[in-house]
């Protein structure tokens, strides 16, 4: 036998020299829920160990992630019922908690990367991404509201633009504001493979952004097709997105394979909420090692291409490997 693998695993030290993949908490983004009450915390029931967080608590949550090495975040607002309309106007208003608060976060932690979330879910009374009118997700009326959105967003604080929209052609347009407005330094981080799935359900029970009636078909992609995410990609850095993004991560590995090997842009995983909770759920019964699947999970991703993870498993990680 002339080849045997097995030599290059006999030690830790030999397994470290030819290891592939790395992983370290510079590549996480970790979302976190901010509510309007300053003091609120409440835990979300499907995804055990994640919190909405009251305006005054995400400050010292985030001081808390900071020091355990965590530099890149993402807002998702959990807006109250009353604040809802059909078009979401309470995404631009200045009065909007969501803003303030990226503001202070901003004043207090400079060093970070904040990114936010453009879609009109959190803000609609019909819990879509776009405006609906008789059933039909409307996508060239919607996407003005998304452009102010993202320069309300900009002009907050915010360093990195979210757009998990799917509306067609919402990169250009809200690239243009922004550029029109002198924020031409401010990131679009485009979910430009976002899927139509089913592993979004904890999240819309975080953000109580279950759609009214119908479903995300329309616009977010059909889990069969790997061909389409290249040409919504295409369209995305034509139109001036900075980082390309592929949703869900775990049950999509072969997408952002895909993707890394046809474009130059960096790739970021997003490990939704659902497999979150899978893996959770299986640790909280004692089925399945936390620690040891969590990051095999996310190692799977970078392997795969992702050059960053935006994932709830941030913090546990990052408490792992804390220095
Ligand atoms: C909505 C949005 C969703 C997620 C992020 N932004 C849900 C949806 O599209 O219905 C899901 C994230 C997760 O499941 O962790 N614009």
């Amino acid at each position: 036998m002339y080849q045997r693998p097995r030599r290059n695993r006999k030690s830790a030290a030999i397994r470290g020299m030819v290891e592939e993949t790395n992983l370290s908490v510079s590549h996480l983004i970790y979302p976190l829920f901010v509510a309007e009450n300053p003091d609120e915390k409440s835990e979300i029931a499907s995804m055990p160990g994640i919190f909405r967080w009251g305006t005054e608590k995400v400050l010292s949550e985030i001081e808390e992630c900071v020091e355990l090495g965590i530099q890149n975040f993402v807002l998702f607002p959990v807006v109250p019922e009353k604040y809802k309309t059909k078009r979401g106007e309470y995404s631009a208003d200045e009065k909007n908690f969501y803003l303030k608060v990226a503001t202070e976060i901003k004043k207090r932690f400079p060093q970070i990367s904040l990114m936010s979330d453009v879609a009109l879910d959190p803000y609609s009374t019909d819990g879509h991404d776009g405006i609906v009118e008789n059933g039909i997700i409307l996508n060239d009326e919607t996407l003005p509201v998304l452009a102010n959105m993202s320069l309300a967003q900009a002009q907050a604080g915010f360093d990195i633009i979210g757009p998990s929209d799917m509306m067609d052609g919402r990169i250009a347009i809200i690239r243009e504001t922004l550029d029109d407005n002198d924020y031409d330094q401010t990131s679009i981080m485009a979910y430009s493979a976002k899927y139509a799935s089913a592993f979004y359900g904890p999240f819309r029970d975080a953000l109580d952004s279950t759609p009214k009636s119908g479903d995300k078909k329309t616009y977010q992609m059909n889990p069969a097709n790997k061909k389409e995410a290249l040409l919504e990609a295409m369209l995305d850095i034509e139109e001036g997105a900075d980082f390309l993004m592929v949703k869900p991560a775990l049950a999509y590995l072969d997408v952002i394979h895909s993707l890394k090997e046809n474009f130059v842009l960096p790739i970021t995983a997003y490990n939704v909420s659902g497999e979150y909770a899978m893996v959770k759920a299986a640790a909280n019964n004692g089925w399945l090692n936390y620690d040891a699947t969590m990051q095999e999970t996310l190692l799977s991703m970078r392997r795969a291409g992702a050059n960053a993870i935006l994932t709830y498993h941030a913090k546990d990680f990052a408490q792992l490997h804390k220095k």
